[in-house]
């Protein structure tokens, strides 16, 4: 009797050893959090890198101020970090979000975070299509199932569910690719507009982006950041090929943008109430973007029509930016890396906003609010 019970004390002793090893094991890698991180080129962490695609950011000198990777490029459309890259540092995670498609995003590195984001990708499948491969929305949210199970695997469903739904952000900045490289595309065949009016195609991407955010919910995802159009009349591309002046934006991609968010919006009134725990935070990057392109010498910037990497046209705004292209000297004073995307410096000032700032421009709470949940 006395052999038997001092056995299974010491097998009862051996597995709690065990289980209390995991569980510091799991607690490490679980304690600072995960973001997972849904969009266009605007927060591409490198997943097209890995695709046969035209919408690419793997050339010098993009990722000239990326600290991570020595200056070297990575994928990401700007010198340094984007905004999901500056958000995810300052909640305190531990690293970048590893891009999906990135041969490294196996085992616990997922636990960190998983960027899903890709160059040229719109809410709707068919946007972006002129760039050949990306990954729309709907196949982003279809890695993310997979993401899904591979966390149930690693920590078991029970701790998989608190995890996602307490300790993670999920964050979708998508859009501005159903209007530019699909609506407003001048080409037969190519845009929707020959077919669609605009709010016959704002309302299919209302309806397509409810039934993805709410996939994610089913999936767990309890914390949504989801950023609005930016004002993409203004960007260097469309002020040089419509040849206007410094202080000028093209009427019809804004228009058509404000209309979008102004659905948008509604949505997420609509998911706050309906869906049952989850907490949607709306982040008006159109007024964020569009204050610094008017204000921009209250931020420090010297132009905010020009593009500091990049060829063409008066804003440097045709060819995109790479080896051959002409940069500037102060990276950090130019409100847009290239002809598409904001800067570093632009995007800092973008992040701090969404962390930190109040109801103008983040509602109804700030992403440390809702971290803090
Ligand atoms: C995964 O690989 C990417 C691309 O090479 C790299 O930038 C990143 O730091 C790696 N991530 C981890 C967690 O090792
Ligand atoms: C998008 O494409 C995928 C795969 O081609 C398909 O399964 C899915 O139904 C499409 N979604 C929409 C909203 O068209
Ligand atoms: C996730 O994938 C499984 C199949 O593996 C499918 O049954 C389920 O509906 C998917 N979930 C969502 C939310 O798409």
């Amino acid at each position: 009797m006395g052999i038997k019970t001092s056995s299974t004390i010491l097998l009862l002793i051996a597995s709690f050893i065990n289980l209390s090893f995991h569980g510091i094991c799991q607690d490490d890698d679980l304690a600072s959090g995960a973001s997972f991180i849904f969009g266009d080129s605007l927060v591409d962490a490198g997943n097209n890198n890995y695709l046969q695609t035209l919408s690419k950011a793997d050339v010098i000198p993009n990722g000239i101020d990326f600290e991570a990777s020595g200056g070297n490029p990575t994928g990401r459309f700007t010198n340094g970090r984007t905004i999901a890259d500056i958000v995810g540092e300052e909640l305190g995670q531990k690293y970048y979000a590893t891009p999906f498609l990135a041969p490294n995003c196996t085992g616990r590195v997922i636990l960190h975070g998983v960027s899903y984001a890709s160059g040229a990708a719109g809410v709707m499948n068919e946007s972006g299509r002129i760039f050949v491969n990306r990954i729309s929305l709907p196949i982003q949210v279809d890695y993310f199932n997979i993401t899904r199970k591979q966390i149930d695997k690693l920590i078991g469903p029970t701790k998989a569910r608190d995890y996602l739904m307490k300790k993670s952000i999920f964050s979708l900045t998508i859009g501005s690719n159903d209007f530019l490289n699909n609506y407003l595309l001048p080409l037969v065949g190519t845009g929707a507009r020959i077919s669609e009016s605009p709010d016959t195609f704002i309302d299919d991407m209302i309806n397509n982006l409810r039934k993805q955010l709410t996939r994610l919910y089913q999936m767990d995802a309890r914390k949504f950041i989801v950023g609005n159009v930016g004002p993409i009349g203004c960007i260097p591309y469309q002020k040089t090929i419509n040849n206007l002046k410094d202080t000028e934006c093209v009427d019809l991609p804004d228009k058509l943008a404000l209309q979008y968010n102004a659905r948008l919006k509604d949505l997420l009134t609509e998911l706050n109430e309906n869906l049952q725990g989850a907490t949607f935070v709306h982040a008006d990057v159109y007024s964020l973007v569009m204050e610094l392109i008017s204000n921009f010498r209250k931020y420090g910037f010297v132009t905010s029509s020009k593009a500091c990497c990049g060829n063409g046209g008066q804003f440097a705004g045709i060819i995109p930016c790479g080896p051959a292209s002409s940069v500037c000297s102060e990276r950090d004073k130019y409100v847009f890396w290239d002809n598409y995307h904001p800067s570093q410096a632009a995007n800092v000032i973008i992040a701090n906003q969404l962390l930190n700032g109040g109801p103008r421009y983040v509602s109804p709470m700030n992403i440390r609010q809702l971290n803090d949940l």
